[in-house]
């Protein structure tokens, strides 16, 4: 018995102790500011192909289609930084402030949350910066 105890007081220390460093990332995730981790990459990835609609207008690829490129260093609608995709995709961008005239609609037309739009945006702004 006196063992047992032991034993499931040190499980529980290294339980804690390996908890330590991921609740701490768990606190920069949910920070108000888009972070582009691995994981919020991966899920950005999935959403630009799926739910997100992108992929329709920027090509699966990113490389472009009735949208932009948005795997190279151009960017028409500002410095390419996370923040700006962020509101780019957020907002959308009017068919007025379009270079091609063609508008893009915010979320690209999808219903993602604006949790989702984060996770896509690391994802597109990882492809411009490997
Ligand atoms: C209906 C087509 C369409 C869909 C769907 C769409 N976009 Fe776009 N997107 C565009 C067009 C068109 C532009 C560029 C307008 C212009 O010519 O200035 C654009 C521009 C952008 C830009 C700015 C590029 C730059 O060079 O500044 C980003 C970032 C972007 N889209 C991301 C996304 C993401 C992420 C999604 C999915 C949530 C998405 N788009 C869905 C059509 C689309």
């Amino acid at each position: 018995m006196e063992t047992r105890t032991r034993l499931g007081l040190l499980l529980t220390c290294a339980a804690v102790l390996g908890a330590g460093p991921a609740a701490a990332q768990g606190k920069t995730a949910a920070a108000p500011a888009a972070t582009a981790t691995p994981e919020t990459i991966a899920r950005g990835d999935t959403l630009f192909h799926k739910s997100g609609l992108c992929f329709a207008c920027h090509g699966t690829n990113a490389e472009g289609g009735v949208g932009p490129n948005l795997t190279d260093a151009d960017w028409i609608h500002g410095d390419g930084s996370l923040e700006m995709i962020v509101a780019t995709v957020t907002k959308g961008i009017p068919k007025e402030a379009a270079k091609s005239k063609i508008a893009m609609p915010a979320k690209g037309g999808s219903s993602i949350s604006d949790e989702e739009v984060k996770a896509v945006a690391a994802y597109v702004w990882s492809l411009s910066h490997k």
